[in-house]
């Protein structure tokens, strides 16, 4: 296993609220799967923040791919899945897979952190285990 791209982003919890204030839920489903929403939903009070975390997330993911959104990424090409104990896991489908791929990035840690005002990620892309 070996480290291929590293990311971190910082969102402003204030900065998603208005976006899906002015945008709506065509803001949401731009931006988040059917699941992530669900998920971040549940909670009507720290909605925004878990939107900023994952905002975040995909962002530092776009880092670690090298190539901006300009590269024909979507947002819900990468989506934040929680497994049981809570920790993020990573899939990826259409483009952001295919870049993943021809960097040789099989495998992903991600980690995310969010309070009322900020929310930051961090993501590391790897070769040798199978996603
Ligand atoms: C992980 C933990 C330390 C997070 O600490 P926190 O300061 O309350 O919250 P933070 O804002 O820093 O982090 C929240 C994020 O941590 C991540 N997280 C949660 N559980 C995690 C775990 N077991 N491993 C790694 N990351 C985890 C998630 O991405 C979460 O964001 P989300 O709720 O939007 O998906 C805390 O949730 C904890 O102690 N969990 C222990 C396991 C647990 O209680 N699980 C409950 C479900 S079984």
């Amino acid at each position: 296993m070996s480290i291929l791209g590293h990311g971190i982003d910082i969102v402003e919890t204030a900065r998603i609220r208005h976006l899906v204030e002015i945008h709506g839920q065509r803001f949401l489903d731009r931006c988040f799967t059917p699941s992530e929403q669900a998920y971040c939903n549940r909670n009507p009070k720290r909605r925004f923040e878990h939107y900023a975390g994952r905002f975040a997330a995909k962002e530092a993911i776009l880092k670690v791919l090298g190539t901006g959104w300009s590269g024909g990424i979507q947002w819900i090409d990468i989506e934040l899945i929680r497994e049981p104990s809570g920790q993020p896991r990573v899939i990826l489908s259409g483009e952001a897979l295919k870049i993943a791929l021809s960097r040789g990035i099989t495998a992903w840690h991600v980690s995310m952190s969010h309070i009322e005002t900020h929310a930051t990620a961090s993501a590391i892309g790897l070769a040798g285990e199978n996603i």
